[in-house]
């Protein structure tokens, strides 16, 4: 967030904070996992096929092209918990093919994406937590829409989980040239939503909002934005460094990845905070050394200092993080409100030609699509063949965070990012006025976090945006 959105934020009314009650749920312990084929489950309205290569054992169901056609499995579980359905489909079609998923004929998820997958021999998964009961339990899956469901090969119940949860599957994550690697040395892309300030906004943040990031929206990250200034970490470190303690764990319970932001905006030399900062991430670097979901972002957005500062600024701080934490990846902002210095003139190759002397880390890049036109999207283009790039913050609307979006502007983005797998998060995850804040003034914290139901157009784009599956390379 720029400069200008700090103004706009300075009258936003302090939120009462609701701290949590410093319960932290541990990693679900999902039991062995069992799985189902579809050809072998109830079917209604719809027909068992074996057509389309790429299916597990002997076909898949072929719902009918109706709305109410489902496909019921009898399930066991070994005892009452949560557990995961993974639900492996193929949609040729051009269009999602949502179902609603009962459990013993209560409703657990209401209109479940199953995205286009580019062709009937393609097949992916959707994956949802349920409560089982001990014993036996009917899990139906129905068509919503008039077109029917996607063509549905198995459903697996239990620890499958855990192959579906993005930091699970692709662990460590490391910079490999340009890119970020997953523990198979593959290239991701991570997508997902930043929160609003901790310090104004924690209220939306509670279990259920977590859930719906995390099972709903399928991001695979959620960036801390925790500012150091404005009534943030300054004013209270010790409490502001417990929320980030308890958002990293239900992050983690979630198989979500977390960046650690240092929110630094105003003062915009980021020495002015080394010290609290070496502070701030000394204990995290130690309390979460076990942690392979993690990334730190150690300066969000400096302004009016140079590239040279910023570089020494992170060459005092990184040593310090590397003693207790050698494998997290760090991102350091960049000149200019992490505009790769272009809102000063400048451009990519200052950083280029004069590189953070440290490895295993990115470099930031911030744009909101409304304001940020052709010149900001050809220096992203540029700069994500020379240098990794982390794009941490970006809305579809003005560099305030609000006014009219300009989707065919970020859809752009989304493309180039798409095409050079540069990692993206979107600003942000609450409910203040503005029209970038995903869910509508007043939602948190009692609202109703899935679905489209709460959320303002920018939500509802950026949603679907995220949603679409992942490409995690595991070979
Ligand atoms: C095609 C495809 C089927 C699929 C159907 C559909 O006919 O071959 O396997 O089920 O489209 O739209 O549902």
């Amino acid at each position: 967030m720029s400069s200008h959105q700090l103004k706009l934020l300075r009258r936003t009314p302090v939120m009462v904070l609701i701290l949590g009650a410093g319960l932290l749920l541990p990693a679900h312990e999902a039991a062995a996992a069992t799985s189902y084929e579809a050809e072998n489950a109830t079917v209604s309205q719809g027909q068992v096929d074996a057509d389309h290569t790429g299916f597990t054992g002997t076909g898949f169901v072929n719902y009918g092209n109706v709305a109410g056609s489902y496909v019921e499995f009898t399930v066991d579980a070994a005892a009452a918990g949560t557990s995961n359905l993974t639900f492996r489909y193929a949609n040729g079609s051009t269009a999602d093919r949502p179902m609603d998923i009962r459990v013993n004929g209560a409703l657990a998820a209401d209109d479940l994406s199953f995205p286009v997958t580019g062709a009937w021999t393609t097949w992916r998964t959707v994956s949802r937590a349920v409560p089982l009961r001990a014993g036996s339990n009917t899990i139906r899956a129905t068509a919503v829409g008039s077109a029917g469901g996607p063509n549905l090969d198995n459903l697996l119940v239990g620890s499958a989980s855990t192959s579906t949860k993005p930091a699970e599957v692709n662990g460590q994550l490391k910079v490999c040239g340009v890119h970020l690697c997953n523990q198979y040395g593959n290239p991701v892309q991570l997508r997902g939503m930043s929160t609003h300030g901790l310090q104004w906004y924690y209220q939306c943040l509670p279990d259920a909002a977590l859930d719906a990031l995390a099972y709903d929206w399928n991001a695979d990250v959620m960036r801390i934005s925790m500012y150091i200034q404005e009534d943030g970490y300054e004013t209270d470190p010790r409490g502001f460094t417990d929320k980030v303690h308890h958002l990293i764990d239900e992050a983690t319970a979630r198989g979500m990845y977390a960046i650690v932001d240092w929110h630094m905006l105003d003062p915009g030399d980021p020495y002015y905070n080394l010290e609290r900062a070496k502070t701030f991430f000394s204990e995290i670097a130690q309390q979460h050394n076990g942690n392979t979901n993690l990334l730190y972002e150690i300066a969000n957005e400096p302004s009016d200092v140079s590239w040279s500062r910023i570089k020494s600024y992170a060459e005092d701080l990184i040593p310090v993080i590397r003693q207790y934490d050698p494998e997290t990846p760090i991102i350091v902002g960049t000149r200019a409100w992490s505009s790769l210095g272009v809102s000063d003139g400048a451009d990519e190759t200052e950083i280029v030609n004069n590189p953070v002397n440290a490895s295993n880390i990115m470099y930031t890049f911030h744009f909101y699509a409304a304001s940020h036109g052709d010149e900001y999207l050809n220096t992203l283009t540029r700069a994500a063949d020379e240098l990794p790039i982390f794009v941490t913050e970006f809305g579809t609307q003005e560099y305030t965070g609000d006014g009219g979006n300009d989707f065919t502007m970020s859809q752009r983005y989304l493309d180039l990012m798409a095409s050079k797998k540069i990692s993206w998060v979107s600003w942000n995850y609450s409910d203040d006025f503005r029209s970038g804040a995903v869910f509508k003034a007043g939602t948190c914290p009692d609202g109703t976090y899935t679905g489209t139901g709460s959320l303002k157009p920018a939500g509802a784009w950026v949603r679907d945006r995220i949603r679409t599956p992942d490409d995690f390379p595991t070979g």
